[in-house]
């Protein structure tokens, strides 16, 4: 394999923002190339993507860390439904939550307390259910080592509220520097410098000696989230997103449910109550003592950011867990079900199948990342990738009491292929419906409607760097200047599969490599995989809100390793 990266950064040689002597981009290459010390210039290492993919589904891209313990058996343990997060009162008009993010010890392989990092002390976190146009305020606290910042993930949310990566809540027991990885890799970058004589590094400068304010926003003892919940009723979800090391955090626990619910979509009778499961389905891998395992460079996740070489394009755990529980199994009855899907894993992707006795079930999608489809649409299969959403509703009453469904990722084989599985136990009458007309107005937009073009690309460089549009992130780097309120058309190219995040923003996808969408693309989303030598465009819309935010690939790993960039809505 050629390295596709030289090429695509070559080729395009697109700058954005100004790019000074300590550039976090320069930085962060020569630290990528003298502290890990490997360089992989004509491959990709532990790149298992399949080079032909069926349209809008992909192979995996990223590496399996093995678990160190015996594995209970896969639909062995009942689902749990994360708990419902009650709140504390009214004030100002607004209903108040309070979140704590904090360890706790938690069975999750049978036999093993692992310890976990969880809002709440759980994992998933407990579930926000909001009503659209009604907003809150959720005070996070953090009473755990590391520095965090909490993310709405598809949130229509001011810039303060978003979690940008460098607005963190920094705890009492945090005794580093919030931009000690930043930093670390200035140093290696001097020692690079001075050891071949580069020029990009004649003239280091000392760290300063704080964290740069117009960089770092730091909270102490806790942080009022503002959520406007102006926006279609929808699956969102909460995770943490701190600078350089959202993966291993994320991967510890920080990630939670967020829905929004409303009038008109009641109106459409849907399964609900405990017609309606909420599936947060991620990867995780467990070390000899029954604790998460993670390839993190620097364990104590302080000073150094990334993961050892080998997993650069990203960690897939061999464990599944559906609600923070291994390949689970849930007793149902014979009623039509509603499943929020989330994909809450930092790199693997699914393609999800529903069958009895290896006979395929009919899959109904009715929502996608940000809301309700027009109309509801088969599909064979559900391609997910990392912080994906689908929203589907799956006719259990079609099969006789007894019957057993299992929910299978097609992308993985053994246990691994496996997610959970349903059992009909119980005969029940049926008050839901699937309606033909989901939304009457749908908003579909056109390519006409778009006012700018513009070409994002997401690649590794020759020095091993997730980069977009040939740049590593930059914090103070000046974003791309979008206008509220207007369409623009974006055009999505990489090497890889990069599922592409937007935040405040929501798009249509317009065509995937010259062709129609695949199915799965359809309606509002805010992330979208684009796939190895992929070309995705989009039509993204910014409303309600300006200011800083940002577009990254939700590939947590390749996220950490600076594929983010700044988007400055005006
Ligand atoms: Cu779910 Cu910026 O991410
Ligand atoms: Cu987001
Ligand atoms: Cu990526």
């Amino acid at each position: 394999m050629t390295p596709a990266s030289s090429v695509g950064s070559a080729r395009l040689g697109i700058q954005t923002g100004p790019s000074g002597s300590l550039s976090r981009r320069r930085l962060l290459g020569l630290g990528i190339t003298a502290g890990i010390g490997v360089t992989v210039a004509g491959g990709l290492a532990g790149c298992s993507t399949a080079f032909a993919p069926k349209q809008g589904v992909s192979g995996q891209t990223g590496k399996v860390l093995k678990s160190q313990i015996d594995l209970p058996q896969p639909f062995s343990i009942a689902l749990p439904l994360p708990a419902v997060l009650t709140p504390d009162g009214i004030q100002d008009g607004k209903t108040r939550y309070t979140l704590t993010q904090r360890e706790a010890d938690v069975e999750i392989v049978p036999g093993f307390a692992t310890t976990i990092w969880g809002y709440d002390g759980t994992f998933p976190g407990p579930t926000i259910e909001a009503r659209r146009g009604e907003p809150i305020v959720v005070r996070v606290s953090n009473e755990l080592a590391v520095p965090t910042s909490t993310h709405l993930h598809g949130g229509v949310v001011a810039p303060e509220s978003d979690g940008y990566p460098t607005d963190l809540l920094v705890p009492t027991r945090f005794k580093g520097r919030v931009d000690a990885a930043m930093l670390a890799m200035h140093k290696r970058a001097q020692v690079q410098g001075q050891q071949d004589g580069s020029s990009a590094h004649q003239h280091p400068t000392d760290a300063p000696a704080e964290p740069d304010p117009k960089i770092w926003t730091l909270h102490r003892v806790a942080k009022d989230y503002h959520y406007a919940c102006d926006q279609a009723a929808s699956t969102l979800w909460y995770h943490d997103h701190r600078m350089d090391f959202s993966a291993p955090q994320v991967w510890k626990g920080l990630v939670g449910s967020f829905l929004i619910r409303d009038a008109e979509e009641e109106a459409l009778n849907l399964p609900t109550a405990d017609q309606e499961l909420l599936l947060v389905i991620c990867d995780r891998s467990f070390d000899a003592d029954g604790q998460f395992a993670y390839p993190a460079l620097d364990p104590t996740l302080t000073e150094l950011s990334g993961v050892q070489d080998d997993y650069m394009d990203g960690v897939l755990g061999d464990v599944i867990l559906v609600n923070g529980v291994p390949w689970p199994v849930a007793k149902v009855s014979n009623t039509r079900h509603r499943l929020r899907l989330l994909n809450a894993s930092n790199a693997r992707q699914y393609d999800l199948t529903l069958s009895v006795n290896g006979e395929s079930v009919p899959i109904s999608q009715i929502g996608s990342d940000a809301g309700l489809l027009a109309r509801p649409q088969r599909l064979d299969s559900v391609p997910m990738s990392p912080a994906e959403r689908f929203d589907v509703v799956v006719d259990f009453g079609t099969f006789p009491v007894g019957t057993e469904v299992v929910l299978e990722n097609t992308l993985a084989t053994g246990d691994s292929g496996k997610v959970m599985k349903f059992i009909i136990d119980e005969a029940k009458d049926d008050r839901s419906e699937l309606p033909d007309v989901l939304v009457k107005d749908f908003e579909q937009l056109r390519r006409q409607d778009a006012q700018k073009t513009r070409l994002f690309d997401f690649r590794m460089t020759a020095e091993r760097m997730w980069v977009i549009n040939g740049e590593a992130f930059d914090p103070s780097a000046a974003g791309t200047r979008v206008e509220r309120d207007t369409v623009e058309l974006w055009r999505l190219t990489s090497d890889f599969n990069h599922p592409v995040h937007l935040h405040l923003g929501h798009f249509q996808v317009l065509t995937r490599d010259g062709r129609e969408p695949a199915p799965a693309d359809a309606g509002w989303k805010d992330t979208v995989n684009v796939t190895p030598y992929g070309v995705t465009e989009v039509l993204v819309k910014f409303t309600k809100f300006e200011g800083r935010y940002m577009l990254h690939c939700h590939n947590l790993e390749h996220e950490d390793m600076a594929m983010m960039a700044n988007v400055d809505v005006v």
